[in-house]
């Protein structure tokens, strides 16, 4: 579908993520003909910029990093709908000029009123700009016309905040109009956990305790904290990426088929399922934190968290955490969930592991069998992505021995489209007003309620063990599997 005529303001478009991934995926829906024709972009930052740099910035970014070839013809359109306001989130003048921008660009391109503000700032100052949002006009929709709101994640960083910065955003914008950014669920194959649960008949019956041993979901990065320290040390491992990201796998993979794939039955579907878990039994046992210390990545030493530059000598700071979660329903009782994620890991992986049990009873001789592991349905989210499935098959030869093999559906080999990136596919869903892949506020709360315990017994109790960067995270992570008789997959 073609998103209809508006335009698309991002405040803070001098940022990392404007460049990479804002401005590119702008240029990547240009290109595949899915924006209208007189669609706008205006940047809105406290540079001071003259309309020549923010073109010039656009075109470098989309050199850089968007998916699709540079086309002259596509970039000329699409430039001529660029506009750069100077300006500060606590200034009226500046939102005024946003605002008569705005009027121009509906009567010079025919926006017709339509327009999306994408808050790609630090958390702490979306109150404030929601609020001149309101305060000067723009944030509010008629019949004829729309106004919507891209709120990025961290949506707060415990539940109290959460509510208190949903308070805030509800003052101005009906939900209808918030649209919360989790890319994840922006990604061809975190859509794909639902096409493969959904579509076929072969899943959904052995999905479920009777069958299932355990799930185990990976989000592993091998990059360091680059240089987002000032955001990261403030934050961490489990708030960045467990509660939004990591639990949201937990929800798709878990949940009930939904009456209908609108937003509101997939929402309803997803709370009920993060409503229903429940917190680690012991936070000392079933949860490990850990902090990357001097290492290799790629075959060049790096670094330690502790030395990285703006990270404080003494930061207590996770950057990987893993977790043991249990599900209270019919479907999922006594099935753990495991969770991990890290920076500086071994390798850069995204997957969820669906561990099948043993099958009750083998009749062949148990030295033909040796190394037999559990039935595993891997969802690789990244890199790689694909399905496989992991099940004992006959060697060739006289014996019967019997040995894990693997069943590979890779999406390269079997589809010729090409993936949109996250961000392209949201930012239409944006325009569009299609809001299923978006987290509502329910969500988010669910998420920390979560999150909170965890989080506050770590900053209490006990400091985050160090692990050498390349490795696969702290021993404790290790254990915490082992005490169950289990042990991580290593990708
Ligand atoms: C972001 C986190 O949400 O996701 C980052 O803030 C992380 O810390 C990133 O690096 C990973 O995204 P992706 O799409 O590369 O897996």
């Amino acid at each position: 579908r073609i998103a209809g005529p508006c335009g698309l303001v991002i405040f803070g478009v001098t940022g990392d993520l404007a460049r990479k991934k804002l401005m590119p995926a702008v240029y990547d829906l240009a290109n595949r003909g899915l924006l209208p024709p007189g669609f706008a972009l205006v940047g809105f930052a406290r540079r001071d910029w003259a309309h020549e740099d923010f073109e010039r910035v656009v075109h470098d970014a989309v050199k850089e990093y968007a998916r699709t070839p540079f086309r002259e013809e596509v970039w000329k359109q699409l430039s001529e709908g660029f506009r750069f306001v100077p300006g500060e989130l606590d200034d009226d003048p500046s939102f005024e000029r946003l605002r008569a921008t705005i009027d121009d660009l509906d009567r010079e391109r025919g926006t017709n009123g339509n327009h999306v503000f994408y808050l790609s700032v630090p958390p702490k100052l979306f109150p404030v700009t929601v609020r001149q949002l309101k305060k000067h006009g723009l944030a509010e929709q008629s019949e004829d016309h729309w106004r919507r709101v891209v709120v990025e994640k961290p949506f707060g960083h415990d539940l109290a905040s959460a509510r208190e910065l949903n308070a805030i955003v509800s003052e101005v914008f009906s939900p209808e109009q918030v649209f919360r950014i989790d890319h994840y669920l922006g990604k061809e194959t975190v859509q794909n956990i639902l096409a493969l649960r959904f579509a076929n008949q072969l899943f959904e019956p052995v999905w479920n305790s009777n069958y299932v041993d355990h799930l185990q979901i990976t989000m592993a990065e091998d990059v360091g904290i680059g240089g987002r320290a000032g955001y990261y040390d403030g934050i961490g491992a489990a708030r960045d990426v467990i509660q939004n990201h990591l639990l949201q796998l937990v929800a798709l993979t878990a949940m009930e088929e939904p009456v209908s794939f609108d937003a509101q039955s997939l929402r309803l579907e997803k709370q009920k399922v993060l409503a229903a878990i429940q917190l680690p039994r012991r936070l000392d046992l079933h949860t490990a934190h850990g902090q990357y210390s001097e290492g290799w990545a790629g075959g060049i030493k790096v670094r330690g968290y502790l030395q990285e530059e703006g990270i404080p000598p003494d930061s207590r700071t996770e950057t990987y955490a893993a977790v043991k979660l249990d599900i209270d329903n019919r479907r999922w009782a006594g099935v753990p969930i495991y969770l991990r994620t890290g920076k500086r890991l071994a390798r850069r992986v995204t997957e969820v592991a669906v561990v099948f049990k043993k099958a009750p009873h083998l009749p062949f001789a148990s030295t033909a069998t040796e190394e037999l592991g559990n039935n595993t349905l891997v969802m690789r989210i990244q890199p790689d992505e694909g399905i496989t499935l992991r099940f004992g098959s006959k060697v060739p030869g006289s014996q019967m021995e019997i040995r894990d093999v693997t069943m590979d559906f890779a999406y390269g080999g079997a589809f010729t489209e090409s993936s949109p990136e996250a961000y392209e596919r949201l930012i239409l869903d944006v325009l569009l007003g299609d809001s299923p892949l978006f987290p509502q506020h329910e969500e988010v709360e669910l998420s920390w309620r979560i999150l909170d315990p965890i989080v506050n017994y770590w900053a209490e109790h006990t400091k985050p063990e160090q692990y050498p960067a390349g490795t696969w995270g702290p021993a404790s992570a290790d254990e915490m599997l082992a005490r169950d008789g289990r042990a991580w997959r290593r990708p």
